[in-house]
């Protein structure tokens, strides 16, 4: 029997384990869209030059289209004897159409087939990420304007530090996520140039057009050199580099998430939508998605490190090693894109406790800060020494076993003569953020303000997409 896809050359079938090890229909089959589309670009281009005669190009399409409507129907049967997405609908369309159908491979070669193939199914999942990045943003910042002046404890060491708002922590994610969204979009600026007609490596003899393809498909450009055109991955690398930052993000969130709903922490509740109850402890309410969402940051990173390792040392230019590129791409995308919805579904669900907050912001003389302040202020000390009263204010607390507001005033007044009553004023927690209003503070007002800024800019945005 001669070997069915290399005809000629060939007289023998590989070896069972070599359909094994070279087949990755199993897997490229997600890109048909994107086969077809380029295909069909390809075709009409060639009509066009007059390389295949205008019927030819129109019964390619029409078989094209037909095998596109048996692979969405699910009658397709996919073979990993002919190795990829690429020879099965080749092969699938030379059934359909006869001759012509071994026609459609004039100048190109499945080197610049797939490389495009990739590029037009990242490109599409970039535009899907960035819809879901910017529809998290909104509902952080909508949330963020229901709590603008929610007090919590803000922590650095995961010590209390000072008091701050939910909302402004909230917003704090919106501006991580807006960094996402840039990387993402840069990454698509550069991904953004057709290597169809590159052929094998060399270009070709035919006179194609590769700016008509590349304009058909979507593409800024044709990219200038036909090597690079089919051995670079740089833009699923970056894809990957940016999903890696954009699920790390997540996954602190997720991590926070987990922390605020433990009895520990009760700082916040998700109903019983996004967590799930325990087989044997009947009083557990485990926040799975949001461990979910931090677990799956592992396969999103550890995707981007398995195709960085996958391009090293490769020499110019395809290589098949580059096959690899596809399950880590497919797979991080798409946990990305399950983390993202997940995450937007919580953020909208939860329910943070005001009371349990503002309890909490208050212990730990979360409000040492201000009382040093105050003694600047009004007695001119210099910084450093007010946080030297400061200190012994609070051993004198801990000492009395008690929070700093709730010393007399002769505790204080033991410690440095020069604090009066008006000092306590400023341990109050809900005085404490309100006093922080410089630009970028935790201040309810800067938190409204900068909340409805985000909604206005993300609502105007999505109505023009
Ligand atoms: N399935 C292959 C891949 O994903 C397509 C390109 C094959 N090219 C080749 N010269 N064997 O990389």
């Amino acid at each position: 029997m001669t070997n069915t896809m290399w005809g000629g050359r060939f007289l023998a079938s590989p070896a069972a384990i070599m359909e094994e090890i070279n087949a990755s229909i199993d897997f490229d089959k997600r890109l048909w869209r994107h086969d077809i589309l380029a295909s069909k670009a390809h075709a009409a281009m060639l009509a066009d030059r007059g390389i295949i005669t205008k019927k030819e190009g129109e019964e390619i399409a029409r078989g094209l289209d037909k095998i596109a409507a048996e692979i969405e129907a699910g009658t397709f049967s996919f073979t990993r004897a002919l190795e990829d997405i690429h020879l099965n609908v080749e092969s699938r369309l030379a059934e359909l159409i006869g001759p012509a159908a071994g026609k459609l491979h004039t100048a190109r070669s499945r080197n610049d087939q797939v490389a495009t193939d990739l590029r037009l199914y990242v490109r599409d999942e970039i535009d899907a990420i960035d819809g879901l990045l910017a529809g998290l943003q909104l509902a952080l910042a909508e949330k963020a304007l229901l709590h603008a002046a929610t007090v919590m404890p803000g922590f650095t060491h995961l010590q209390t530090a000072q008091p701050i708002t939910f909302g402004h922590h909230l917003l704090a994610y919106a501006e991580m996520f807006g960094r996402d969204r840039g990387r993402f979009a840069d990454a698509r600026a550069r991904l953004n140039e057709s290597p169809l007609g590159a052929a094998a490596l060399a270009g070709t003899s035919f006179a194609i057009d590769r700016d008509a393809t590349a304009k058909a498909l979507g593409f800024a450009r044709a990219s200038a050199n036909s090597l690079d055109a089919v051995s670079d991955r740089d833009f699923a690398l970056e894809s990957l580099a940016a999903a890696s930052i954009a699920a790390t993000h997540l996954s602190r969130l997720a991590e926070e998430i987990v922390m605020w709903t433990s009895p520990q922490f009760g700082f916040v509740r998700l109903s019983d939508k996004y967590t799930t109850g325990s087989s044997i402890m009947p009083q557990k309410r485990n926040p799975d998605a949001a461990e979910l969402v931090r677990g799956k940051t592992g396969r999103v990173a550890g995707s981007f490190l398995a195709l960085l390792m996958v391009m090293k040392g490769l020499p110019l230019a395809y290589a098949k090693d580059m096959q690899e590129d596809k399950e880590p791409v497919f797979d991080a995308l798409a946990s990305l894109k399950l983390g993202l919805a997940a995450m937007t579904g919580m953020v909208g669900d939860l329910e943070p406790d005001a009371r349990a907050m503002k309890k909490a912001a208050g212990r730990g003389h979360a409000t040492a800060t201000d009382l040093a302040d105050w003694l600047v202020r009004e007695t001119g000390l210099p910084f450093r020494e007010a946080h030297h009263v400061t200190g012994r204010v609070v051993a004198v607390a801990d000492s009395k076993k008690c929070d700093l507001a709730k010393l007399a005033l002769e505790d204080l007044k033991s410690v440095d003569p020069r604090l009066t009553e008006d000092a306590f004023s400023v341990l109050d927690v809900s005085k404490s953020v309100k006093s922080r209003s410089s630009y970028g503070g935790t201040a309810p007002g800067n938190v409204r303000r900068e909340a409805k800024k985000w909604i206005k800019r993300l609502k105007k945005a999505a109505g023009s997409r």
